[in-house]
């Protein structure tokens, strides 16, 4: 039996991968759920999919703050789902109440506006609930900010992505222009600093490490190597299960 029959063979377990905004833990989560043949779920397209809704029925103020108490009836009425497979592009899209919303959810519009909408206690209420569904099997992939601390704290393989900002930025900003958003640098620059400030202060999980997380400095390593070390992680975690 080789090695990647002995890893699916190994009771499935729940892996949680935390930390900032564009840090390339996305990349990695993805890539591990594909290669563990694992449901792969994007905790944050779920916020962003609140936000989309809430910019499409005029839910802010003019001063981008949420109109809360109009926001909170339209909650159960939203319904975030994905796509099992990837599409095309091997993104796995987002839906918001049946709708592909997946490009939609990238842009700067949505990236403006989403820390004040991630900050609301009854929508993050709504999203973790809507996500320990997800896990309820296991054999999933989910990354965010509060994957490990809130909605999985009893997950097998928790990590804690960390990269400069700086380094997040240029990777966002590079993201855009592939996508043929041109926008300049400082602006990415300026968003990936806000959301740090507004995920690392808000009073309801507030993006932060698990206590028993494990560190990877993903701005100083190779894709590849990001893959082999979060690979031989996720190995010793189910190997621990067996
Ligand atoms: O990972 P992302 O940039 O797509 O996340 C979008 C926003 O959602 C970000 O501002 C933080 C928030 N978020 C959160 O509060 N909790 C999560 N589990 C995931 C994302």
């Amino acid at each position: 039996m080789n090695e990647s029959h002995e890893i699916i063979d190994s009771p499935k377990i729940i892996v949680a991968i935390d930390g900032y905004s564009s840090s390339g833990k996305s990349t990695m989560a993805r890539e591990l759920a594909k290669r563990v043949g694992y449901i792969y779920i994007d905790s944050g397209a779920m916020y962003r999919a609140v936000t989309l809704y809430a910019l499409r029925h005029h839910l802010f103020n003019a001063d981008g703050s949420v109109k809360k108490a109009e926001l909170l009836p339209h909650l159960n009425q939203m319904n975030i789902t994905f796509q099992p497979q990837a599409g095309e592009d091997g993104v796995q899209h987002t839906l918001l109440n049946g709708e592909d919303v997946e490009k939609e959810i990238r842009e700067m519009e949505v990236s403006n506006h989403v820390s004040p909408i991630a900050e609301i206690g009854e929508v993050r209420e709504r999203m973790v609930a809507l996500q320990k569904e997800f896990g309820i099997h296991k054999g999933i992939v989910m990354d965010g900010r509060d994957i490990g601390t809130t909605v999985f704290p009893e997950a097998e393989l928790k990590v804690f992505v960390y990269a400069s900002p700086h380094e997040r930025a240029r990777r966002r900003w590079k993201e855009l222009q592939q996508k043929g958003v041109d926008i300049p640098f400082e602006d990415v620059l300026k968003n990936v600093e806000e959301r740090d400030r507004i995920d690392t202060t808000r009073a309801v999980s507030p993006l932060a490490k698990a206590e028993d997380a494990i560190e990877l400095d993903n701005g100083a390593v190779t894709h590849e190597e990001q893959m082999e070390w979060l690979m031989k992680r996720f190995q010793e975690a189910t190997e621990g299960k067996a």
